[in-house]
């Protein structure tokens, strides 16, 4: 925190009344009429210790009260003792941290632990849906923000690249694929046919044998089974790269599930080591006591999804040795985490407890045109294509005469679109509403991303008129710029607790506030104005405005643009 605001008024009471720090830090409230004052001490507790009454210990404290650089005024008012900042000297405190240092600060907090994150995770042969683009975003933004904070961050893309799905696959392309529909439009084709699959198999269930035994070949390494499971394997990730591009989404490692399929056996073996295991109509299960039993092998001997969890985990935390690691997952799979977690404590594995479920809740989209083809699922690149086409000709109506527009109008739609996920408690379901994601004046990505850039041309206009803009001890901010101020330095408390409940939609709020905030500045004040001492001040102010909604922004994995 640029000004800890709360630890040095404490320190001042501390220094006139015989009571704990930290008592006088947990006390402290704001005012709920704001012109009682800017903090305020509840008088109840102290005076019961003291045997007072809490109305004479205000009044008491009130006439002990010399003051500071800090508080200028304490007044009594029933049990409350009020206090009033120096406003001037407090904007300016934060001013000039924040002009000249940033957030430096906030990197110690991470420093030598290891986060890993697992997330965005599609599964190959089935589209990119809405769904994972949730995860992606999600797990995206919580990378940068532990990034931020000094974490070493692992990104790992858990791609459900294995399992007796690819037997079928194999079988359908064999009999009906060709390479060329492969290559063309490698996730549609295998996906069609998946679809195919199933439909034949329902007439000709031999079919099914015949997967199962390209599934057991391929697990045994044959090199037909490897060789095409590896092309569906390469032309998916090749496709997916281009949506995380267009996001601006990286992974360290697309680890998938096969990457596990040589540890599954040890895998079973240590957690039947443990003997918590028993078989149950021929399959190997734990069973767990409040909850369905976590299956490991099924009766034909394959393994699970769960199974190549266990494996993962194992291996992360021998190889990372991470201090969290989390799953940005939806909620539909609270039942499999859960499951996961307890095994490992069963198997007496202490630090489980590092591993965390992030669920989120569903998109549901009010244009019933986007989800038509082949049953729900959405298209991903459809509705970014879409965002950017409206975002496009929104920026041609606004502003036709800037520079780049195409790479301001992706950045704008791509943004809008991460933004509107962002923006709420990921446990809840979205309404994805077109009119809503891209409102220049509704609580939106854009609206982040137009305030950042009016805030960067009135900049630099500035600049071109007084050569740029500085701190220094001269300078009297008077009240103005308080509000924002206030909110400027709660900044580093954001991003901290962002982190801890892993919610970016905490900063997504914050943003909004601190740009409402500065609209509200604007519009009562002219930055350039005659005065040069009252434009470098207000210049300033809207500096730091600048920096933290840039920062924020980036922490959200949304771009930010000069002009729009
Ligand atoms: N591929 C899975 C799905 O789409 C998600 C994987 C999540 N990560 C994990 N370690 N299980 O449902």
């Amino acid at each position: 925190m640029a000004v800890d605001i709360k630890g040095r008024l404490s320190e001042y009471f501390v220094s006139i009344i015989p009571v704990d720090k930290e008592k006088i830090i947990s006390l402290l409230e704001k005012p709920s009429n704001p012109g009682f004052g800017d903090y305020a001490i509840p008088c109840f507790e102290m005076a019961k210790e003291k045997k007072k009454r809490p109305d004479e210990l205000a009044k008491e404290l009130s006439s002990r009260f010399e003051g500071n650089e800090i508080i200028v005024r304490a007044e009594a008012r029933g049990a409350y003792l009020n206090l009033f900042i120096n406003r001037s000297y407090f904007t300016g405190e934060v001013v000039k941290e924040i002009s000249r240092k940033g957030f430096l600060g906030l990197s110690k907090k991470g420093k030598n632990k290891t986060v890993v994150m697992d997330y965005s995770s599609p599964n190959i042969a089935k589209p990119f849906g809405i769904g994972h683009l949730r995860s992606t975003v999600i797990g995206n933004s919580l990378k940068k923000i532990f990034s931020f904070l000094g974490y070493r961050v692992i990104g790992i893309n858990h791609i459900g690249d294995w399992g007796t799905q690819f037997g079928k696959l194999i079988t359908a392309f064999k009999k009906w694929g060709n390479d060329d529909s492969l290559k063309h439009d490698p996730i549609n084709y295998l996906y069609d046919l998946y679809v195919q699959f199933h439909r034949e198999s329902e007439k000709d269930p031999s079919l099914e044998d015949v997967a199962r035994e390209w599934f057991n070949l391929l697990e045994k390494k044959d090199s037909e089974a490897t060789l095409i499971w590896k092309k569906f394997r390469d032309l998916s990730i090749e496709e997916f790269r281009r949506i995380y591009h267009r996001l601006g989404v990286e992974f360290e490692h697309y680890t998938g599930e096969s990457f596990y399929s040589d540890m599954l056996d040890s895998t079973v073996e240590k957690v039947q080591a443990s003997k918590i295991t028993e078989v149950s109509e021929d399959a190997l299960i734990v069973p767990l006591d409040d909850m369905p039993p976590a299956m490991l092998r099924k009766k034909d001997g394959s393994t699970l999804y769960l199974t190549r969890d266990i494996a993962a985990v194992l291996y992360r935390k021998e190889r990372y040795n991470f201090d969290l690691a989390l799953y940005v997952v939806g909620s539909p799979q609270m039942l499999h985490f859960r499951q996961l977690f307890k095994v490992l404590e069963k198997m007496g594995i202490k630090w489980g407890s590092q591993c965390h479920h992030i669920p989120f809740g569903q998109i549901r989209f009010e244009d019933q045109s986007m989800s038509t083809r082949k049953g729900n699922i959405i298209f991903l690149e459809e509705v970014m294509d879409k965002a950017v086409g409206l975002a496009s000709k929104i920026i041609d109506e606004k502003s036709p005469h800037i520079d780049n527009k195409m790479d301001v109008a992706e950045a704008v739609g791509v943004g809008s679109i991460i933004f509107n996920d962002l923006r709420n408690s990921r446990i809840k379901d979205i309404t994805f509403n077109w009119n809503e994601v891209l409102n220049f004046n509704g609580e939106t990505g854009v609206y982040l991303q137009y305030t950042h850039a009016r805030i960067s041309s009135l900049l630099e206009k500035y600049s071109q008129k007084a050569g740029g803009v500085s701190y220094d001890d001269s300078l009297q901010f008077g009240e103005e710029g308080y509000d924002i101020a206030i909110l400027l330095n709660d900044f580093e408390d954001t991003i901290l607790k962002s982190a801890q409940d892993f919610e970016p939609s905490i900063i997504a709020r914050y943003l909004l506030e601190l740009a409402s905030a500065f609209n509200t500045f604007y519009n009562a004040h002219r930055v350039i104005t005659e005065d040069e001492g009252i434009s470098r001040t207000r210049a300033l102010v809207v500096l730091c405005v600048q920096k933290v909604l840039k920062t924020g922004l980036e922490l959200l994995g949304i771009k930010v643009v000069e002009e729009m």
